[in-house]
Parts: C-alpha cells; structure tokens; sequence
C-alpha cells in the first residue's frame, strides 16, 4: 500500500475587481437609504460594479490569468468556472475563459451554486484530481453580480458587488499544506425562493415587470440560515478533518454581512479577530467572494503558511458549504 494519499492541494491564487468604486454615500444619494445604516447592518463601505461592456468572463480571464502566474504554470489539465452571471445563458463561459487563457481544448464548464459556488467548484475539481481526469485544475469564481440586481432596490442594490478569484489545484499528497482536507457540501432547495432571479428561466421566460429580471432575497430569513449553515457544515468539515474548532486560526467565510461572519465564529466558539472581513471593500460578490478573500488575507499578511483554514459559505439553492485546509507556502 501506498503511503501517500492522492490529494488537490492549492499551489496558485489570484484575483481582480472592476476599477469603479460605488460608495454607501453614492447610494444614498439615489435611493432612500444612508451610510449608517448599511454600514452597521452589513459592515459594507463600498463595493465594485462593473461598466457596461465589462463580463463575468472578462474578470474570470483576468483572475486565472493571475492564479496560473502564482503558481508558475500555462497548461491545466481542466477550468472549472462557478458563476451566477455567466456571460451568456447558453453556452456555459468556462471554455470561453479556457480559450482566452491559452489553455487549448480542455474540459471546461460552469458551475452554479450561487454564494456557494467556489465551494463546489472546488469539490467538482478535487473529484477530477480524485479520479485521475486531471492533474491541475484551474478554479475560478467570477461575478458580474450587480448585472441582476435592480439598481433602485434598497433590500439588495447596498449588498452586493462585482469581482473574480481563482485558485490552481494540483494533484499532491495529503499531507503537504495546501491539500484539501475535509469537505461539507449540501443544500435544501425547498429555499430556493429565499435568492432568486423570478423571470428569464425556462419556468417564465418573459415578464411584463422588469423587475422580475432582477434578483429578489428575503434578507432577515437568509441571514439565519446562513449563521446556522454555516456553523454546522463548518463543524461536519472540521469533524472530516479531526481537527476541533478551536484549531482554526483563520476563518475565511463567504463574505455577505460582517453580522454573519461574526455569528458564525461566536456559534464555532472562535474569537471573532480569526474571521477574515474584506466585505467592507467589495460588499458581497456571491461565488467570487471567498477567492477575492483568500487573495486578500494572503496580501495583506493575514494568512500565511501552516495557517489552519476553515472555509465556509451560504447561498441561493439554498447551497452550502465548507472546506478545510493548511495555508500552503505561495511565495
Ligand atoms: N436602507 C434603509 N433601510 C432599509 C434598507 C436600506 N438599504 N433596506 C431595508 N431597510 C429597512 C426595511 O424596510 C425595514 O424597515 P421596517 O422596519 O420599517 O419594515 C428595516 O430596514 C429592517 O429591514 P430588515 O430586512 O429586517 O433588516 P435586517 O436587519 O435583516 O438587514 C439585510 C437586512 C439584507 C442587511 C440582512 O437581512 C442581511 O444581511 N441578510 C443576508 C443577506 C445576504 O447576505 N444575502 C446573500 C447571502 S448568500
């Protein structure tokens, strides 16, 4: 018997975000709603929106583009892209990334799990490394989230933003650092109205109220399910993983309300410093938001090698999430 144990370990990361900032201050210029509240319902200052022009697949090219130089590689083996705001409804814009990228005919396809999406893109590339279908995988999570949101609705136009992350994964040992350790995925799709787009699907093509082409949440009920998600599928992940909460040194949390993250560390037991915030900067980029975080801790120095990593998310489906690993050497 081998006494190695085939796993995905992370060797590269990148990310971006549109240049144009939107201020709170900007917002209430346009809508009934202010700086103080937004900032202590959800902790957000400001976020990154997109010109017109700009696509989902435009920032995902640009995020891989960076994840592939961290890691030092120009070939994958598979692009696995998780996005709500692909470029178009069909065809999926994973190939077009790929191509873009330089990276030649090689399987790529979207996954969509909303906020969650990194996460199971994540789990979808690891099942390819598991298998042998790959040996590097490039991740990428990318939104042009505010595409969908209805820019004079005060319930989601302050929550949300724009921007992309990507991760490379290579097939490697379970005992280096960066190997995906424990998994938790799930969902419940009797919430799926809890997020949702009500028209432009196959279930009502057209409406005659263009806000039905806009993204609807019932924000005070997703905010429990995402604490009480969250919390639990980070301790199935843990518990995979024989690791116990207080072994966390970052928990780098999908980034929706500052309120949220918080929670979900008290309900772990953490002290809330080791939950990673960048919400204030980018508001909440749905798939993107756990990339652009991990890109950002590991810039400003909040992450570094050996850390033990919790990841965790909660979204539209409802779909959740979470993932453990040590923080590689990316230097
Ligand atoms: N500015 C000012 N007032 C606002 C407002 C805004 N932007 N949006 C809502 N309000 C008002 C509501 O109309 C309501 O007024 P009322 O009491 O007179 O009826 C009041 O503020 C409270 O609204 P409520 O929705 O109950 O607030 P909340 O404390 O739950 O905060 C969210 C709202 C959206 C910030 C919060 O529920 C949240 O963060 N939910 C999770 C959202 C999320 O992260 N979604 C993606 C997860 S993946």
């Amino acid at each position: 018997m081998s006494a190695t144990t085939r796993a995905a370990v992370l060797t590269g990361l990148g990310s971006t975000v549109p240049d144009q900032v939107v201020t709170n201050a900007m917002l209430a210029s346009r809508m009934d709603t202010s700086d103080e509240w937004i900032r202590s319902r959800t902790g957000i200052r400001e976020r990154r929106v997109v010109e017109p022009g700009t696509a989902t697949g435009d920032l995902a090219t640009e995020a891989g583009r960076r994840a592939l130089k961290s890691a030092g590689v120009d070939a994958v083996d598979a692009l696995v892209l998780a996005t709500t705001t692909p470029d178009h409804t069909c065809p999926a814009t994973g190939p077009a990334v790929a191509d873009r990228l330089g990276l030649g005919t090689i399987p790529a396809y979207d996954v969509a799990a909303v906020c969650s999406g990194f996460l199971y893109a994540l789990a979808t590339a690891a099942g390819l490394i598991a298998l042998g279908t790959a040996d590097r995988v490039l991740v990428v999570a990318a939104e042009a989230f505010t595409t969908i949101i209805d820019p004079a609705d005060r319930t989601t136009a302050p929550i949300f933003g724009d921007g992309a992350g990507a991760v490379v994964l290579e097939a490697g040992d379970a005992a280096q650092r960066g190997a995906l350790l424990g998994f938790d995925l799930g969902s419940d799709g009797a919430l799926a109205d809890l997020i949702i787009v009500p028209a432009g699907g196959s279930r009502r093509r057209t409406s005659a109220d263009p806000a039905e082409y806009f993204m609807k949440m019932r924000g005070r009920t997703v905010f429990t399910n995402a604490v009480l998600r969250m919390a639990s599928s980070s301790r199935a992940a843990l518990a995979r993983t024989g690791w116990k909460p207080g072994d966390v040194d970052r928990l780098v949390g999908h980034q929706a309300n500052v309120r949220i993250l918080r929670a979900v560390a008290e309900e772990l037991g953490l002290p809330a410093e080791r939950a990673f915030v960048d919400v204030d900067k980018y508001g909440n980029t749905a798939a993107a938001s756990i990339p652009l975080a991990l890109d950002d801790a590991a810039s400003s120095g909040l992450l570094t090698a050996g850390d033990r990593v919790l990841l965790t998310a909660f979204g539209g489906g409802a779909s959740w999430g979470a993932v453990t690993l040590e923080w590689p050497d990316l230097s």
